[in-house]
């Protein structure tokens, strides 16, 4: 019509302003707030102060620091009638499809004092979040292997909470190790936001009709899952499993030049140079693998192998295609034990900031619109109805 510009897949459209995170995708650089992601990961912060960062915007003092730590961790309990949800699900359904309904359903326990307009509401909304989140993940993997629920332990940090409510037994307390811990918490560092992906788009394009924010981040849960996605972590072991052991690399690399199949963890939208969280998750994944006597394992000689050919590889270097995050942390988060059905969760657990922070920021617009695209009409032009008797 000459009305509207016509960009699907959104390649060349910004469709808001933002001051939380920059891209710089031909350099392979990414900045939450200003601080590059290397300093943030590896230089001191952990995942809730990079929380903090990323929703206020500056790092917090000592005191604003040891404030946000303990109000999310006073809300990490849910409410006890929403363990009952999990009881409705098949014990073999994805935790991803489990963590879709189940935040959705935070929309029903926090119904009455939630209005959107009101910023206290929004940040009481956020921490419920930031607390819950972790919690309800957990109970999806418990579920799923038929474990009771853990309940939350408050003497530990976030991400140490986290692994005791995934592992802990009764009769096997989970003993945090340090360098494991770390690594999780990397993890979330690295996936806590990447500006206008699929998922944010998503849960900002449901946030700005007013809808309840646990709906919203639901929607983003939704999003995230596809393997295009959040989903490629999970792929990458996938593939791994089906390629089987190195001898089978190169047919299987020949499948990927023929289009039959993509190398899973690797290209991305915006990086056209190596992804720099990929770059922190390789050393981590050095780390873990060591610390655990891994480095032998054939499933990881196997990844380091497909890496190392992928990355010499004509077809890959003319496409500027790089390994991004979800290769290694994948191989991590294999490593840390976690089961690779739980791969997506852990993102939806980092990226649940990412979500929030970028929701109140658009509800703390005052301009801020509706989201409402336009759209290139290419069917049937004006008829009129036939009546069943008289079609032919
Ligand atoms: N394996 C093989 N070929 C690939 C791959 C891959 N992983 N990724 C892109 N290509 C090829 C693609 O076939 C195309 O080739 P040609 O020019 O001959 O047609 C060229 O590279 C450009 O790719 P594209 O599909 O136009 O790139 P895109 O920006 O639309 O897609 C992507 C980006 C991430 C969806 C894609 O690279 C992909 O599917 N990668 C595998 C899945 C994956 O690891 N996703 C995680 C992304 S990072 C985490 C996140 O943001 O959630």
């Amino acid at each position: 019509t000459g009305m509207f510009t016509f960009d699907p897949g959104f390649l060349a459209t910004a469709s808001c302003e933002s001051k939380i995170t920059f891209i710089d995708g031909d350099q392979g650089q990414l900045y939450y707030r200003g601080y590059p992601i290397e300093q943030l990961a590896e230089g001191g912060s952990d995942f809730l102060e990079t929380c903090y960062l990323l929703i206020y915007g500056e790092l917090p003092s000592k005191a604003q620091k040891d404030e946000f730590v303990k109000t999310v961790t006073e809300h990490t309990m849910v409410h006890e009638q929403l363990t009952r949800f999990w009881q409705g699900f098949r014990r073999d359904a994805h935790p991803m499809a489990m963590m879709v309904g189940v935040v959705g359903a935070l929309s029903a326990f926090y119904q009455d004092s939630l209005d959107v307009a009101n910023p206290r509401h929004r940040e009481v909304a956020i921490y419920r979040l930031l607390s819950k989140i972790p919690t309800i993940a957990a109970m999806c993997y418990r579920y799923s292997q038929g474990l009771p629920f853990a309940y939350p332990r408050n003497d530990l940090s976030y991400t140490a909470n986290f692994m005791h409510m995934m592992f802990s037994t009764p009769c096997a307390p989970y003993e945090p190790n340090p360098v494991l811990v770390r690594a999780l918490d990397r993890i979330l560092i690295l996936h806590a936001d990447h500006e206008q992906n699929a998922s944010t788009s998503t849960v900002r394009l449901s946030g700005s009709s007013g809808a309840n924010p646990f709906a919203c981040i639901a929607a983003g849960i939704a999003t995230l899952w596809g393997p295009s996605h959040g989903g490629a972590n999970e792929a990458v072991l996938l593939m791994l499993d089906e390629i089987g052991s190195v001898e089978n690399v190169p047919a299987f690399m020949e499948g990927v030049k023929n289009k039959t199949h993509k190398l899973m963890g690797f290209g991305h939208r915006v990086y056209k140079n190596m992804d720099p969280r990929a770059a922190i998750m390789k050393r981590t994944c050095d780390e873990v693998l060591a610390e655990l006597g891994l480095q032998d394992d054939p499933k990881f000689k196997l990844a380091m192998a497909l890496e190392k050919i992928a990355l010499e590889d004509e077809y890959f270097v003319s496409r500027k295609l790089y390994p991004n995050v979800d290769f290694y942390s994948g191989i991590v988060q294999s490593a840390l034990g976690i089961p690779v059905e739980m791969f997506t969760v852990i993102f939806a657990v980092a990226r649940t900031v990412g979500w929030i922070s970028h929701w109140n920021e658009m509800m703390s617009d005052p301009g801020m619109k509706i989201g409402r695209p336009r759209q290139l009409y290419t069917g049937a032009p004006r008829r009129d109805y036939v009546k069943m008797a008289d079609r032919g």
